[in-house]
């Protein structure tokens, strides 16, 4: 949307008059045609899904109409762009390569005349090859030991994905158990370091930057609590930022660059953790099923392109129905982690206000992304949902198989989910107002064949494109995070005004604040 303001489009135009005409319709009137599931959902073999968007406020006219702006907005071109390597993170004049990640093609991308797919390449060998020592025994502490635990610290894109997937595959756990220790607050680490022994401990250091406080801090308290032992024997890093890891006695160092984007970077050397506590195999499981789904969006047309549809339902709540939150419930407790996981990968990425050319946009941008596992939901926010007075589209995840085998477990954990689907979508009228529920909630369904390394892959990837797709129509760069510097910034100051014992040029609130902290 270069020259012409996206709302002055002919397909936003068309959008917002068929807005109006439609947006009093129930879901109970739409759901009079019979066919409609089998027209508003699609099966994916290759992504174990199938995608059920049928109970979403639209028409055909409307899906035909969003994918029409989809379409003027080039969505598939721009995709092409980001997979090819093109410098698409205008701001910061990088490419976005976390597809290179876990491209299997072999096909070799070229930026700034750098072999990047050789350099990827290379690091996943050492991946491999450090994950197999660390599980085998073969990797020894500096006493000789086997490592049991591993502490992964990092903040951020370097924790959240690794966390978020460690803790979703634990059924899947044969390896040394991983803590994650992201927090500045003393807590986090000493809660973590106090019940491990620093001779089967192995610290992975993530940090593309290598200059993050919070990480920086933390590494320095576990080098001391790792006392008169070989840091070289307890240490990894990962990092973007060789040169900065020199002032550290470290020398095992992993890599990757900078078109790797933080809250992408757990398909690189930041998954380093989860190869080790799952095995290479299913590290490479994952990124087959991530790869599986840029395939699809690659390679399907716009109507049954999953992310492009899901990308163009947000568009549809966010900006012609002023839906301000997107909800994500997955009914699966393994996933408990998903929505936080999510939140980074949406909200740092599309929570921007000015768009590529510099200029304030006029119409809303990211949602606020929230959620929690089904049922406990149910038990907490759902009465909002149901009976609140705020629009709230909301996406379930949901498996056909259990991975343990309490069968009943599973069969009244999908009723639930099914049955969420259902009350929110259609209600149920009551001559008593404090029993009706209005019902026309939105709702989509991604249901999985069963949860795997492979189609967690493919969920992740899901929505990092779902995110890519939206930030496309708003014509924002979806890429940078300049919207964190300036707290880090005054931090820094406050900090030092801190250790000097001095309150600096602050407003009276800060001044107040600051000053009641230093006579403690
Ligand atoms: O503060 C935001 C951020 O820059 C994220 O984008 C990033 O994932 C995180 O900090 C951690 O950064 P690093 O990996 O450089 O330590």
């Amino acid at each position: 949307m270069k020259k012409q303001q996206l709302e002055e489009t002919p397909a936003w135009i068309a959008l917002k008059e068929h807005f109006e005409e439609i947006r009093s319709l129930h879901l109970r009137d739409l759901f009079k045609d019979k066919n409609r599931f089998q027209e508003f959902s699609l099966s994916d073999s290759e992504l174990s899904l199938l995608f059920d968007y049928s109970k979403n406020r639209i028409t055909h006219k409307t899906f035909d109409l969003l994918i029409n702006l989809a379409k003027q907005c080039n969505i598939k071109e721009r995709a092409e762009d980001l997979f090819s390597g093109k410098k698409i993170n205008t701001t910061e004049n990088r490419a976005v390569l976390h597809t290179a990640l876990r491209d299997m093609s072999g096909e070799e991308i070229i930026v700034d005349g750098e072999n990047v797919t050789a350099k990827i390449k290379a690091e996943l060998e050492k991946i491999k090859q450090i994950s197999e020592k660390i599980r085998t025994g073969v990797w020894k502490g500096s006493t000789g030991k086997k490592i049991e635990d591993i502490v992964h610290i990092g903040i951020g894109g370097s924790d959240l994905g690794p966390r978020m997937m460690y803790e979703t595959l634990s059924f899947y756990h044969d390896g040394p158990r991983v803590h994650f220790v992201a927090n500045i607050d003393g807590s986090d680490i000493h809660e973590t370091l106090k019940v491990l022994n620093p001779e089967t401990t192995l610290i992975i250091l993530a940090s593309k930057s290598f200059t993050t406080e919070e990480t920086m801090q933390n590494l320095d308290t576990a080098i001391n609590w790792l006392g008169s032992l070989d840091v070289k024997k307890h240490c990894i890093a990962i990092t973007a930022n060789k040169d900065a890891v020199k002032k550290y006695t470290i020398d095992t160092i992993l890599l990757f660059w900078d078109f790797v984007g933080g809250r992408y970077s757990v398909w690189s050397a930041v998954g380093l953790s989860l190869a080790c506590a799952y095995g290479f195999t299913r590290f490479y499981e994952l990124l087959e099923g991530a790869n599986a789904t840029d395939h699809h969006l690659l390679n399907t047309p716009y109507e049954k392109n999953i992310p492009i549809i899901l990308g163009m339902l947000g568009i549809w709540y966010n900006n012609f129905f002023g839906a301000e939150t997107h909800a994500v419930i997955p009914y699966s407790q393994y996933l408990s982690l998903f929505p936080m996981y999510l939140q980074q990968i949406d909200m740092e990425s599309n929570g921007k206000s000015v768009d590529s050319n510099g200029k304030r946009v006029t119409y809303q941008t990211g949602p606020i992304i929230w959620g929690a596992p089904g049922t406990n939901a149910e038990h907490s926010f759902f009465q909002l949902l149901h009976q609140g007075t705020k629009l709230i589209p909301l996406d379930f995840i949901v498996y056909k198989e259990p991975l343990e085998k309490y069968n009943d477990h599973h069969d009244r954990l999908v009723a639930h989910c099914l049955a969420q689907g259902k009350a929110l979508a259609f209600g149920e009228e009551s001559t008593n107002p404090y029993e009706s529920f209005e019902g026309n909630h939105p709702t989509t369904t991604l249901f999985f064949d069963k949860l795997t390394p492979k189609n967690l892959g493919a969920l992740c990837a899901l929505y990092e494109h779902t995110v890519f797709v939206e930030g496309s129509i708003w014509n924002i760069n979806s890429f940078d995070q300049f919207g964190v510097q300036l707290g880090k910034k005054i931090a820094r100051e406050i900090f030092s005004e801190i250790k000097t014992k001095k309150t600096g040029n602050h407003d009276s609130s800060t001044q107040g604040l600051l000053k009641t902290y230093l006579t403690k």
